[in-house]
């Protein structure tokens, strides 16, 4: 259901990503992604895609395994900040407030029940480009034009003991909206879409069949075009980049994609998701059975095996 409040948070901020490979996850953001380093803290890297408005895109923390740190959120405004705090508390899996990092403001820290980290912030400083302006003033900073450029965060998909309970919170908590789902025959959902804005997903919750707890499906890099996701594959074959699956089309949600399994473990999407927007505020949850999903993707390439079982960090089950 959309109401006034459906907007209370703008987009995704940023995600913090763990790695056992710090070094080598880094060449992969730095290097193939032409991500750009912005600031460094501890055991942990702030990396930005060249149009990201604000500083940071990525945290890449140094860790004993691969997995995701904290997810942050950016909030419309202050009310909307101060609104979704009051539900998360409401909730009662609040943490409470912290200083920003890097650029971010006032942020409250948060968990959904399956136990990952979460933050939402409204005040947030712009990147000013120094050395990498761009020529265009409508632009973050310079197109870097090499390796994978990607463009921006587009989505974050965790894994989740309990795929209904925590869409369930991000509804209550974010007052965000579901697009499309899958439902097993047994009346479970198997994962679950959710959208902040005209984007047609933005967080996802796929079932997590170890039912250990706070772990990474994949993170979501979008790119301008198909055909920079064409050349991003060859760029990971050439580089050494385990490919898991694609170039192809998903039938859910259409987006066209690329999986890879950065130096760390992380799975990293590589996604071109525009063409299709919800602007209907009306539209209708689209529901997925067990038997349509067997038919695999949307060009028919039949899902891979790893797709329903690696996640990070890697456990056993
Ligand atoms: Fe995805």
């Amino acid at each position: 259901v959309t109401d006034h409040t459906s907007f209370d948070i703008a987009h995704l901020g940023n995600v913090e990503l763990l790695t056992p490979t710090f070094g080598r996850s880094l060449w992969f953001f730095q290097d193939l992604l032409a991500m750009r380093v912005v600031a460094e803290k501890g055991d942990s890297v702030f990396l930005r895609t060249w149009d990201e408005y604000e500083q940071y895109t990525i945290k890449l923390t140094a860790s004993d395994a691969a997995g995701v740190g904290r997810t942050s959120v950016r909030a419309s405004s202050q009310e909307a900040l101060e609104r979704r705090v009051a539900a998360i508390e409401a909730t009662g899996l609040g943490e409470g407030w912290v200083d920003g990092e890097v650029g971010t403001g006032p942020t409250y820290l948060f968990r959904d029940p399956d136990g990952h980290s979460f933050a939402v912030y409204y005040e947030t400083e712009r990147y000013e480009a120094t050395d990498d302006k761009p020529a265009l003033k409508n632009q973050a900073s310079a197109f870097p034009g090499r390796g994978v450029n990607a463009r921006r965060l587009d989505h974050i998909n965790f894994l989740a003991k309990d795929v209904e309970a925590n869409g369930r919170f991000l509804a209550d908590a974010l007052g965000m909206r579901e697009s499309e789902r899958i439902r097993n025959d047994d009346g479970k959902f198997a994962a679950w879409w959710f959208h902040f804005s005209l984007k047609s997903y933005d967080i996802v919750y796929s079932d997590d069949w170890t039912k250990h707890g706070n772990r990474l499906h994949h993170v979501a890099f979008a790119t301008d075009t198909r055909e920079d996701i064409l050349k991003a594959a060859d760029i990971f074959l050439e580089n050494e980049i385990y490919i898991e699956s694609g170039p192809h089309k998903h039938a859910i949600n259409q987006t066209f994609f690329l999986y890879v399994w950065e130096p760390g473990g992380n799975r990293i999407e590589f996604a071109n998701a525009g063409a299709r927007l919800l602007l209907d505020p009306d539209q209708p949850v689209v529901e997925w059975s067990q038997e349509e999903r067997k038919k695999g993707q949307a060009w028919g390439m039949k899902t891979i095996e790893s797709f329903h079982t690696h996640g990070t960090p890697v456990v056993g089950s």
